[in-house]
């Protein structure tokens, strides 16, 4: 028996065309202007709807142990809510404590994972420090499928890695094949200003953003565009919040350095206005980077169409505003960082960029399922539609209106960072591996479905380099 998906427009990164789609035994099987259904197939008719590779949130943090407390979306509840968002694949972080083994880090996050995950999910290995033992491991986490890494720039102490240990990663990863992704801020200028602005009596959350200011992104994204520059790896950019280090990224881009560039729906849409409103309100977007403000917003948009920035993840980290947030109710530094968009990200970009004409339905393809897919070694199994990858799709309504809201988002988190935001366009089917697993946003799959995908190597020769 097949899933046939008839009548719909098909959109990848490349192409837009009008065909049906086969589906067996999880993958897709033809595309074509018309194919006859057997008895007993099941049918989508996608009549007006248009037809999209599922989304790849190469960015996020489930049940994450993070400054005191534990994120509040979990696999379950964090899958769910991507799949009703229109993304099939999730790269999640193995973050390990400074002293502990990777392997038993991976064995931890595995079991977070295993059968509590309705969409597909691979996972990035945090480094937090450099040592031999450190060293051993890194070829063998690479043999079990996990390509890329994060350094923390900042974070100090506990996450944070010196300009001396980040060379040393770098080497291993160019030996082994593993893409070198960063947190980058400068942690002592983070650490300076913090001082300073706690000696002023400056406490409350409408301060975290003059903490981290763009400059210290900008400083430390520079420094690592030389340092990976000078060891001949390519690097990854996490979460870019600021137009001064796309400024960077785009220097670098243009001198033809091997760099890529992630954003995040939250610097799209949002500014630091949300931070000088005043009020406790603010620790609900206490994030790191911070938001910046709407010329930078401008900035990235920009970034994304002209092609200085490759990928669109979400950096979901939630904590409940209620009990969680309210850690840092002394302080702004203790607040837990981070904020929920697992289940926004397809949708705002939707809607903010192809309905209002800042990018097109390919670039949106390309951003949101195949870069993820290409840099992060999914390809060509995810990230697009074709004969033989995983029938992974989301199908989109573009006259579907909606408002996001925590009254009805399928998140565990208690507040939406985007309460109110208007939607154009909403995916109306989400299908991981052949199985429709959301329709017409409620979730309809199972927590058994998601499988670890093992991800390939970086190979500079598929780069052309
Ligand atoms: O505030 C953030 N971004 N929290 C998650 C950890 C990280 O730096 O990605
Ligand atoms: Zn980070
Ligand atoms: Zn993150």
């Amino acid at each position: 028996m097949s899933l046939i998906i008839k009548n719909g427009t098909i959109f990848t990164a490349s192409d837009s065309f009008k065909a049906d789609i086969s589906i067996e035994n999880e993958k897709i099987t033809r595309i074509a202007t018309h194919i006859e259904p057997n008895p007993g197939d099941e049918i989508i008719d996608a009549t007006g709807l248009e037809i999209y590779p599922g989304g790849i949130d190469a960015h996020t943090h489930l049940d994450m142990p993070f400054m005191g407390t534990v994120t509040i979306d979990d696999f379950e509840s964090g899958s769910r809510a991507a799949a009703c968002g229109g993304t099939t694949t999730i790269i999640d972080f193995v973050i390990p404590e400074k002293g502990k083994s990777l392997h038993d880090a991976l064995e931890i996050w595995m079991k977070k994972a295993q059968g509590k995950t309705a969409i597909d999910y691979s996972f990035h290995m945090a480094l937090v420090e450099y040592n031999d033992r450190v060293a051993n491991e890194i070829p063998e986490i690479i043999e079990r499928g996990i390509t890329s890494f994060k350094c923390f720039m900042a974070y100090k102490p506990s996450l944070y890695v010196d300009d001396y240990q980040l060379l040393e990663i770098f080497r291993l990863a160019k030996i082994y094949g593993a893409l070198m992704s960063v947190h980058a801020e400068n942690g002592d200028i983070l650490v300076f200003t913090t001082k300073y602005l706690l000696e002023e009596g400056k406490k409350g959350p409408e301060w975290h953003d003059v903490a981290h200011p763009d400059i210290a992104e900008a400083e430390s994204a520079h420094r690592a565009i030389i340092l990976a520059d000078y060891v001949g790896v390519p690097i990854y950019f996490v979460h870019t919040s600021s137009r001064l280090t796309l400024r960077e990224i785009q220097k670098a881009k243009r001198k033809e350095k091997f760099v890529f560039c992630e954003t995040c729906p939250q610097y799209l849409v949002l500014t630091n206005e949300l931070y000088r409103r005043g009020g406790w309100e603010a620790s609900k977007w206490v994030m790191s980077p911070p938001l910046r403000d709407k010329k930078s917003n401008d900035k990235l948009w920009a970034g994304i169409r002209d092609g200085f920035i490759d990928t669109v993840g979400t950096d979901h980290c939630s904590f409940n505003f209620v009990g969680q947030k309210e850690l840092g109710r002394d302080v702004f530094t203790k607040i837990p960082n981070g904020i929920p968009a697992i289940e926004e990200r397809v949708k705002i970009l939707y809607s903010e960029g192809v309905m209002k004409g800042r990018i097109s339905r390919n670039k949106f393809v390309e951003v949101v399922a195949t870069n993820p897919a290409k840099i992060f070694g999914l390809y060509p199994q995810k990230g697009t539609i074709a004969i033989g990858s995983d029938a992974d799709i989301v199908i989109f309504d573009p006259n579907k209106n909606g408002v996001i809201s925590a009254k009805t988002h399928h998140m565990k988190v208690d507040y939406s960072a985007f309460e109110g935001l208007n939607i154009q366009g909403a995916p109306v089917y989400t299908i991981s591996r052949g199985k429709v697993v959301a329709k017409d946003y409620k979730f309809v799959g199972d927590y058994a479905h998601g499988r670890f995908i093992p991800r390939k190597r970086f190979n500079l020769k598929e780069w052309g380099r």
